[in-house]
């Protein structure tokens, strides 16, 4: 067991795109997990690449306190996690280059456990241009108890706009299409092509590393996001300068 984890090691590095890039803390390998039925204790995290981004399901025991979440995965320390990579054939075929032969990709899973609270930086280290690398994947390392709030946190619907600003973005988002591929629990918007945004305003980054979350980005992204990740499905989308604000005003409340 113990030779199969430190086997693990070097396939973990590469699965993270990055020789431990990490704040604070230390992700190991551990046993390698099975795919079946989990342990008690052990917590089972489905991930898929999509084009070009990381869909991510926590599985609870109990299905309806199961969170959909995207680019980011969040885990208790001292806590084996499985994740299981499913659904790799969009990444696997598109211009993720190398990435598809780790044997992780092709409906593989692996165990890690965090023994520190840290946010570890992994991903498809994608190489589109000027050697940026696209598709990341942030492991953000709770303390138990915080993650049992986090946890909480991710399950509840976003909470109803109440500014202006905010009430006038939703409107934004509600009927210029961002709903036809987005889901923001709470609203109509129940779309999976994208990403689940209904806490996006708590991720780090924004389009799994393409840029920081913040408002200036943010527009960025909606009016361009080919400028920001070339080959991206997101489609750019013009719109008035009021609209934009509001709808960016909108979507930095979904925390
Ligand atoms: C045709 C489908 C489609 C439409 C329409 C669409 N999006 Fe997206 N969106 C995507 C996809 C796919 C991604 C992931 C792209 C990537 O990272 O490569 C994405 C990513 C995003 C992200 C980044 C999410 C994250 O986790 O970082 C935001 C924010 C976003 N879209 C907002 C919007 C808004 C606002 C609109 C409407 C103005 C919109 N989208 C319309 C498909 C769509």
């Amino acid at each position: 067991v113990r030779r199969a984890g430190w086997l693990a090691l070097p396939a973990l590095l590469l699965l993270t795109g990055v020789a431990a890039l990490q704040v604070g803390g230390e992700a190991r390998p551990g046993a390698p997990g099975p795919t079946g039925a989990a342990r008690d204790d052990v917590l089972t995290i489905d991930v898929a690449g999509r084009r070009y981004w990381w869909d991510v399901w926590y599985r609870d025991p109990v299905a309806a306190r199961n969170i959909r979440g995207a680019n980011e995965i969040h885990i208790p320390t001292g806590r084996p996690v499985e994740i299981r990579v499913r659904d790799a054939g969009g990444s696997g075929r598109l211009r993720i280059r190398g990435l598809h032969r780790f044997p992780w990709l092709a409906g593989g899973s692996f165990t890690i456990e965090a023994n520190r609270p840290g946010v570890y930086r992994g991903g498809a280290a994608e190489l589109f241009r000027r050697g940026r690398p696209v598709m990341e994947l942030l492991v953000v390392a709770h303390p138990p108890e915080q993650y049992a709030h986090w946890w909480e946190q991710q399950l509840r619907p976003a909470a109803a706009p109440t500014q202006p600003l905010a009430v006038h973005g939703q409107q934004v988002f509600l009927s210029t299409g961002c709903s036809l591929c987005h889901t923001i629990r709470g609203t109509e918007a129940l779309a999976k092509v994208g990403p689940d945004l209904t806490h996006f305003a708590s991720r780090r980054e924004l389009a799994a590393g393409a840029a920081p979350n913040n408002r200036g980005y943010l527009s960025a992204w909606i009016a361009a996001p080919h400028t920001l990740k070339p080959g991206s499905f997101m489609p750019a989308i013009v719109l008035p300068g009021a609209d934009m604000t509001a709808l960016v005003g909108y979507l930095e409340t979904l925390r």
